[in-house]
């Protein structure tokens, strides 16, 4: 097989950031996707539908000429997240979904929510008009591990909160653990999620012997290769469950290689072929549309998109650097070599 062709795959979790980044994020988001699910953690978040509005322009206004890739929306939930706030979002057509992140779990999540006891009326009117909640599913207490934090988190909030609100849709992003995707296999339809490039392409090994690679710090953070390996099996699996959600995150080289190094890799470089790597290594070319094309809108009850792609076998190599802002970035696998390219 030398060349496959499948319907045009969305990015259910992406970063783009603001002003002068959207120069270079936003034709990176737009290589070879129909749509994204832009995330909200600007500083200040994205807290509200008029400030959704403003930034889908901004980003709108960077799309390359004759792409017709489209900004989807989220709102970051605070603990001052009104009801009346997810209604107005549901109303507006460009809302998507709203994104849980625990106060300071990761990259600009300080104004996040403290305590989910306290978001009952929020849960319920999303619950009632079919918005998704993206969850960022870590807890923050500092005596728990850090490679413990998902796993607590599905013990200690996500089960019950489930159970609590059958109908709301969920999805829990970018997995880690085996745990997590037994967690989502084993619950309702209204339950699924996000798996990156990094969490199928490396372990903990990869950023840590033989020295700290600080451009492989994502949260949450890369685990044990058996973890890796669940995470494969889960997406080359078909199950609707399961999509694609690369969590790119431009940060500067600088940011990354610091004293205190900040949490994100950047993927658009080169997103969809990560993904096929993983499928192709796997043997499950043939599960690759599913992941990344079908579940995802299956799950926000959007269509597919009514274009296709086409990925030859082909090796390139991914470049060091690329420019990002008045400096670069270092995408993932720089320097490394990949065998599918997308046909552009
Ligand atoms: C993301 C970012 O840079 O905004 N960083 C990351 O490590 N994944 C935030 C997030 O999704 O946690
Ligand atoms: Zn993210």
């Amino acid at each position: 097989m030398d060349s496959i062709t499948i319907i045009r795959p969305d990015d259910w979790h992406l970063h783009l950031r603001d002003d002068q980044a959207l120069v270079t994020s936003v034709p990176a988001a737009a290589r070879g996707f129909g749509r994204g699910i832009i995330m909200p953690n600007l500083t200040p978040p994205v807290t509200k539908v008029a400030l959704a509005s403003d930034y889908r322009e901004r980003i709108l206004a960077q799309r390359p000429e004759g792409s017709d890739w489209q900004p989807l929306m989220v709102l970051y939930l605070t603990d001052n997240t009104s009801p009346d706030e997810i209604y107005a979002a549901a109303d507006s057509g460009f809302v998507h979904g709203c994104k849980y992140y625990p106060a300071g779990a990761t990259t600009n999540s300080d104004s996040g929510v403290t305590d989910l006891n306290n978001m009952h009326s929020v849960f319920t009117a999303m619950e009632e008009v079919g918005m998704v909640l993206q969850m960022h599913g870590e807890v923050t207490s500092p005596d728990i591990d850090i490679f413990d934090r998902e796993v607590v988190f599905i013990e200690r909030h996500l089960r019950s909160l489930v159970d609590q609100y059958p109908n709301l849709k969920v999805i829990l992003e970018h997995i880690t653990t085996e745990q997590a995707a037994d967690f989502v296999m084993s619950a309702s339809d209204n339950v699924g999620a996000t798996i990156t490039p990094q969490h199928l392409l490396y372990n903990r090994n990869h950023m840590l012997v033989g020295g700290i690679r600080p451009h492989l710090f994502c949260l949450p953070i890369l685990k044990r290769d058996i973890h890796q390996q669940a995470l494969i099996s889960a997406a080359i699996s078909g199950n609707h469950k399961f999509f694609l959600g690369t969590d790119s995150a431009p940060h500067t080289k600088g940011a990354k290689e610091s004293a205190c190094g900040c949490a994100g890799c950047f993927s658009h470089h080169a997103a969809i072929e990560l993904y096929a790597e993983v499928f192709d290594q796997a043997g499950a070319m043939d599960k690759l549309e599913a992941f990344v094309s079908i579940n995802g809108p299956d799950f926000y009850g959007l269509p597919h998109n009514t274009t296709n792609i086409v990925l030859n076998r082909q090796s390139w190599l991914l470049p060091e650097s690329l420019p990002f802002e008045d400096t670069v970035l270092v995408p993932l696998g720089a320097g490394t070599t990949l065998k599918w390219k997308l046909a552009e």
